[in-house]
């Protein structure tokens, strides 16, 4: 197992020994994951290993039964999803939460002002800093075209990106994104994540994301982490996790080509 963590340097997040129960079901044991600041790893495992409860549980929409979660050594482990994300942890959803009625637009409106509240003496600079913020993510994003839109009447991979572009709003130190590419057509899941990575170029933040594609996991990894059972198997290069006979056993069910160098 590789420790990616530097010795010195205290990690962004460190999430020790998380254990979640439902009932008989232990959808978490003994988690510990420590990631670094400006860290992009991606989280894979087959379908009920864990994954979306390791997320829920990091951005409050879960408690974990037992273990600790501490983001730059405050803990959080008890705080709910609304502390958490002012804390600077932001996600986007398996399913996007987006209001189907506003337009895409009005979408980021929403989740950008809900870091630039302040008091109303400075109410029009902060409406015309969330208005700025607002265009800037759209063009990052490339979502233009389709801005003045309802997200009713927008496709599967729009909305993924529509969530996304709202988690990154809120001024993220850490984003995590379950399964940015699900739902959205197989020749179309690159250009996503092509348009997510572009996004979050420059951007200092963390991100840990959920992912069935191993192609994607090894193009845009630098560390992979496999969960199966609720536990972690492997936890290295993307390289190294994908060679791992447990991965190829729990996770991949095949031999993973390597990249052309
Ligand atoms: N709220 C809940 N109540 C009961 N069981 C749950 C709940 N949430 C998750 N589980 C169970 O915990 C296990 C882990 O689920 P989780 O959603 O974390 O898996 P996942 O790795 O995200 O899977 P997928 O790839 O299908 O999204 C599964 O057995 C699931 O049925
Ligand atoms: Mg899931």
């Amino acid at each position: 197992m590789t420790d990616f963590a530097s010795p010195d340097a205290r990690p962004l997040l460190a999430a020790r020994g998380l254990v979640k129960r439902f009932g008989a079901v232990v959808a978490a044991e003994d988690i510990t994951i420590e990631v670094p600041a400006g860290q992009r790893l991606s989280v894979i495992g087959s379908n009920g290993a864990g994954k979306t409860t390791f997320v829920n549980m990091v951005t409050g929409y879960l408690r974990p039964d037992e273990g600790s979660i501490l983001l730059d050594g405050v803990d959080i482990s008890s705080m709910g999803h609304q502390q958490i994300s002012r804390m600077g942890i932001c996600r986007s959803f398996q399913i996007p939460q987006l209001f189907l009625d506003l337009t895409l637009r009005e979408n980021l409106l929403v989740a950008v002002s809900s870091v630039t509240a302040r008091p109303s003496l400075w109410r029009e600079a902060a409406q015309a800093d969330a208005a700025e913020r607002t265009e800037n993510l759209i063009s990052r994003f490339r979502m233009r075209k389709d801005a003045s839109r309802p997200v009713r009447e927008l496709a599967g991979g729009v909305r993924k990106l529509v969530d996304i572009a709202m988690a990154l709003g809120r001024k993220p130190r850490l984003l995590l994104l379950d399964e940015p590419t699900s739902g959205v057509s197989a020749h179309e899941k690159f250009d996503t994540m092509e348009k997510v990575m572009e996004a979050l170029r420059g951007e200092a933040a963390s991100v840990i994301f959920v992912e069935h594609d191993m192609e994607i996991v090894q193009r845009f990894s630098e560390r992979v982490v496999a969960f199966y059972n609720g536990r972690v198997i492997a936890d290295g290069s993307a390289a190294a996790v994908l060679e791992s006979g447990d991965v190829q056993r729990y996770v991949t069910g095949k031999k993973i080509r390597k990249e052309a160098a």
